[in-house]
């Protein structure tokens, strides 16, 4: 069984549970804009849509916004009175998010924040923010950073989620010296750890490759 096979199923999956021809928009600009098809796939997309459904989540938090695609599908689960703030470092990426979001219809809802995530992450907690989803997608590097950060923005019930945590299995080489497998792996240390969270793990094969989610609930 390979990648070939994973993406035939993700193809039929997506044919039969998803029909949004906006976010084939947004992929669309985003590819015309040159950004790297780092999002996530269509299915995790609509994952995410549900999850903020199922939490009833109204204040969201993402962190690595690309081209604003996981954060419409995000805006897209949280009701016309939710609210996305999604940070991105890179000032074009924003741009083009920006116009995706808008386009989509989500302008009123959803903010892009510019600069790196770890100085504006301070600057939510001094504003009182408290999320009720966070959605960790940036520079795998800081994750555990993110997690902290996560944790000081939430409350009893918060769900934050990390992408890419599998990384085609690297995650289990203690031995890694790729400073995105270690910030990983210091991320799981510290939900084992952290008495603040109870967490899983889940694997996903499908057109992203082999990867998968870090699930943490807030006690
Ligand atoms: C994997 S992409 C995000 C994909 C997006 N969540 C999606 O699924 O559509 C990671 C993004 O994080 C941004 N990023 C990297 N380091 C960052 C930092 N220190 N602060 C904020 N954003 C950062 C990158 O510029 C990039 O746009």
């Amino acid at each position: 069984m390979g990648s070939e096979l994973w993406n035939e199923v993700d193809q039929y999956f997506a044919r039969k549970l998803l029909m949004d021809d906006e976010l084939e928009r947004v992929l669309g600009a985003n590819r015309e804009a040159c950004l790297p098809e780092i999002d996530v796939s269509p299915l995790q997309g609509k994952f995410l849509t549900l999850m903020a459904q199922m939490k009833g989540a109204k204040r969201v938090l993402e962190i690595g916004t690309l081209g604003g695609y996981s954060t419409i599908c995000l805006a897209k689960g949280i009701g016309v009175d939710g609210r996305v703030l999604t940070l991105e470092v890179d000032q074009a990426h924003a741009l083009i998010a920006e116009g995706n979001i808008r386009r989509a219809g989500f302008h009123e809802q959803v903010e892009v924040l510019v600069g790196s995530a770890l100085d504006t992450l301070p600057k939510l907690k001094e504003a009182g923010h408290v999320f009720d989803l966070v959605f960790i997608d940036a520079d795998k590097e800081n994750n555990p950073r993110y997690l902290e950060w996560a944790l000081a923005l939430t409350t009893s019930g918060s769900v934050i989620i990390a992408d890419n945590v599998v990384r085609n299995g690297e995650v289990v080489d203690a031995a890694s010296t790729d400073g995105r497998v270690i910030g990983i792996r210091e991320y799981v240390d510290l939900a084992q750890r952290d008495p603040r969270i109870e967490s899983t793990a889940i694997q996903t094969v499908g057109s992203k490759g082999y990867d998968g989610l870090v699930i943490s609930v807030v006690k």
